[in-house]
């Protein structure tokens, strides 16, 4: 007799269009997602995720005094769903320690960025100020420091003459919806480990990553 393993779980926090989300949607991921939980309660992913049949929920930070308090009933709401990964996909609050720690190891962020360079807001404005040639997106592991947990996946782009912040964000947007619900299916199928080290090392498999962009880790 073949006994399956249950499957894997996971809740996408979002703050507004959802386009990473709808990159996951549609990525066919080896698990359920749970809910999909927004701090906006007119976010455009919230109308996404019903179309395609998810449980969405609001919990709105105006709603609370304090960050602190905010945390802590986001964190309640997720809990409910007990996922086995927690998806940050264009989730634009700060999430204290407390609620870092709790979530640590099965907390994940995209960042527009090839980190640790540009982190926090701006990204592009960032790298277009600072004239660099090769910039990109991350998808790391969060930990309390802002955008600096161990690294999962980064892909490259490049930066050409004459791009401004909107045709530099789409060039890296294109990539950050082939590289998330990629690493997310490394989570999913029990790939991902993080050494001791801080480092995230994946474990081989085809990962159907296309050639067109500098990825690592390759598969
Ligand atoms: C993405 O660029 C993501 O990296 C950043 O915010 C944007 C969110 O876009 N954190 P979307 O809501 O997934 O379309």
């Amino acid at each position: 007799m073949t006994v399956l393993a249950p499957q894997k779980s996971l809740v996408i926090l979002i703050s507004g269009r959802g386009s990473n989300l709808e990159a996951m949607l549609e990525a066919n991921l080896p698990g359920c997602i749970a809910c999909v939980i927004s701090n906006q309660p007119q976010a455009e992913g919230l109308e996404l995720a019903r179309q395609y049949g998810v449980v969405t929920a609001v919990v709105d930070h105006r709603a609370y005094a304090t960050r602190a308090l905010f945390d802590v009933a986001l964190a309640e709401e997720i809990e409910q769903h007990a996922p086995d990964l927690v998806v940050m996909a264009g989730f634009m609050r700060i999430l204290g320690d407390d609620f870092v720690c709790r979530f640590q190891g099965r907390l994940f962020n995209i960042h527009p960025s090839l980190l640790p360079a540009f982190a926090g807001l701006n990204s592009h404005a960032k790298a277009l100020a600072a004239g660099v040639k090769i910039h990109g997106c991350t998808v790391h592991f969060v930990t309390p420091a802002l955008d600096c947990g161990p690294i999962v996946a980064q892909v490259a782009v490049p930066v050409l003459d004459g791009d401004d912040e909107e045709t530099l964000a789409e060039r890296v947007l294109v990539q950050e919806h082939r590289i998330y619900p990629l690493a997310v299916r490394w989570f999913l199928e029990g790939r991902l480990t993080l050494g001791g080290d801080g480092r995230v090392r994946l474990a081989k498999a085809g990962t159907g990553m296309a050639e067109t962009a500098l990825c690592s880790p390759p598969g």
